[in-house]
This record gives structure tokens, C-alpha cells and sequence, in this order.
């Protein structure tokens, strides 16, 4: 897949699926803008994506859920760069409580994982439209289903509505020739479980049952997710829009 001077900005770089798609992006000679909270991870992915190619990515520290940071992103990558083809709003929170908890956790998961998304699609699109680029979405299997295990209400209810935001999106940026579209993760091994408040012994039981549950008897990997994401975003994917990616290892049947 060739990314030979496309511009691609990826939220929640510094981690997990968003560093891995990051690497896989720099792998295809793309120039790659890393965001982020954790200026001291997202320069490690950094200098791991100029050692494969020498080309160093455009590093933005922003908190998604301060506008005035989601407007930086858009002004810093075209600054440097004049134009956008790829946007990766990859960045989640893994908002846990139950509906005895209060409103303010899905105020919370709302903030990063819905409103964050819409902001910083509104403030890209012109410049989509004018590379006839594209966006994936980085959701989750909980979008489609409740998650059994854990009390996940905020999380399921923000990716859910992301789901319809990639769908509504869709519609209304075709007409501008840019593709919209969502990959849907079950279980993957990122520090995702463990900033949501889960302890390294919890991470680990909750791996082991979700290894054991999975038909096909294992977790993703990040890169499986990155993989995904960078054909969704190649040229390849040209008819396809709207869509909604499952990579979960048969979690959703079961
Ligand atoms: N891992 C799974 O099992 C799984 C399953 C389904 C869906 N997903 C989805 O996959 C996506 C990536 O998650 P991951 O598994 O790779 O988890 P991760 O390793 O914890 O990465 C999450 C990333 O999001 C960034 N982020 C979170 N809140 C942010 C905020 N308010 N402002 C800026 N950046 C923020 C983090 O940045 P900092 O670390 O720099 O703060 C980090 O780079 C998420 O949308 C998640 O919902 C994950």
C-alpha cells in the first residue's frame, strides 16, 4: 500500500493500536502526525517511525477534550505540511461505571470518544475535501453489542454513537468524494484495560477469560487493527464508505 507523501494525522498515537498504525503508515513512506498526551511516548514512537524511513513526524501534545488543542492540530499539520489526506480518530477513553454511577462518566466518555471526533472531523473536512482524502474511526464491538464482564455503560453508549457520527458523516461527505468509515475492535492487547482503571492481576484474568471465551481462542494484536485501518485509508478501499469493520476474533458471536 503506498502512502508516498500523503499527510496522516492520528489521534492516540502514543499507545497502543494508534502507535502501531503510526509505525505501519511510516512503513509506507507516509508523513505521519503523531497526537497525543504523553509527549514522552509519542517521541518514542517518533523516533521509531524516523528510524524506518529517516522521515520524522510532526509530534502534537493535545487533550482532546480542550477545543482550543483540536484546533491546534488542524493549524500545526497544515503549517508544516499544506495539506491533510488521512484522518485516524483513533484516540478512546475506556469509560467504565453502570447507570447507578452518575451522569458525569458519560459526560466523560462523550468528551474524548464522541465530541473530540465531531470537533476535530469539522475542523479537517475542508482540507479532506480538498485531497479528496479520507477518515477512519476507531470505535469498538461495544458500539454493537453491551460488554458482559465489566459495568462499560458510558463507553458502550460513546461508541455507539460514534458508529452512527461514521455513518451520518459518510453521507454527507460522499457528495465531496471523502470516504468515512469505522474499524470495530473486540478484544485487544493495549494498555487500554489497565488506564481504565483495571490492576495489572484484573488485566491479566480478564485476558485470560476473554482468550478462553473468543471462538477463535485468542485477542488482537495492535498492528491486526493497524493493518485494517491502513486499507481502509489506501486508495484500495476507494468504494467503500459508511462502513463498519468488526476485528474481534469471533468475540461478537458468542
Ligand atoms: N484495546 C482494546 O481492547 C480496544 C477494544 C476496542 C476498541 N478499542 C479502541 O481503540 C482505540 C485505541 O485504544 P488502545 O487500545 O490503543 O488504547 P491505549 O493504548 O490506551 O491508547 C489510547 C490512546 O488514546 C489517547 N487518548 C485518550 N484520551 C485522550 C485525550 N483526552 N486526549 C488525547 N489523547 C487521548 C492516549 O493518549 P496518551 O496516552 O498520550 O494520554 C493513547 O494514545 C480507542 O478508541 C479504544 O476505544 C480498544
Amino acid at each position: 500500500m503506498d502512502f508516498n507523501n500523503k499527510v496522516i494525522v492520528i489521534t492516540g498515537a502514543s499507545s497502543g493500536i494508534g502507535a502501531a498504525a503510526a509505525l505501519l503508515y511510516a512503513k509506507q513512506s507516509a508523513k505521519v502526525v503523531l497526537v497525543g498526551r504523553n509527549e514522552e511516548s509519542l517521541n518514542k514512537v517518533a523516533k521509531q517511525c524516523e528510524d524506518i524511513k529517516g522521515f520524522k513526524p510532526l509530534v502534537i501534545k493535545a487533550e482532546l477534550s480542550n477545543d482550543d488543542d483540536v484546533q491546534s492540530i488542524v493549524t500545526k499539520t497544515i503549517d508544516k505540511f499544506g495539506h491533510i489526506d488521512v484522518l485516524v480518530n483513533n484516540a478512546g477513553v475506556g469509560t467504565r461505571g453502570s447507570i447507578f454511577d452518575g451522569v458525569e462518566l458519560l459526560d466523560r466518555a462523550i468528551a474524548t470518544n464522541l465530541r473530540a471526533v465531531y470537533h476535530l472531523t469539522s475542523l479537517a473536512a475542508p482540507h479532506l475535501i480538498k485531497t479528496k482524502g479520507n477518515i477512519v474511526n476507531v470505535s469498538s464491538v461495544a458500539a454493537l453489542r453491551p460488554i458482559k464482564d465489566v459495568d462499560y455503560l458510558p463507553y458502550c453508549v460513546s461508541k455507539a454513537a460514534l458508529d452512527q457520527f461514521t455513518r451520518c458523516v459518510a453521507l454527507e461527505l460522499g457528495r465531496h468524494g471523502v470516504r468515512v468509515n469505522s474499524v470495530n475492535p473486540g478484544g485487544t492487547r493495549t494498555p487500554f484495560a489497565e488506564t481504565a482503571g483495571f490492576s495489572k492481576q484484573q488485566v491479566s484474568e480478564l485476558y485470560k477469560n476473554r482468550n478462553e471465551s473468543y471462538p477463535l481462542g485468542k485477542m488482537a494484536e495492535s498492528e491486526e487493527v493497524a493493518d485494517l485501518i491502513l486499507y481502509l485509508s489506501n486508495d484500495r478501499a476507494r468504494s467503500i464508505t459508511g462502513s463498519i469493520y468488526v476485528i474481534d476474533n469471533g468475540e461478537i458471536l458468542v
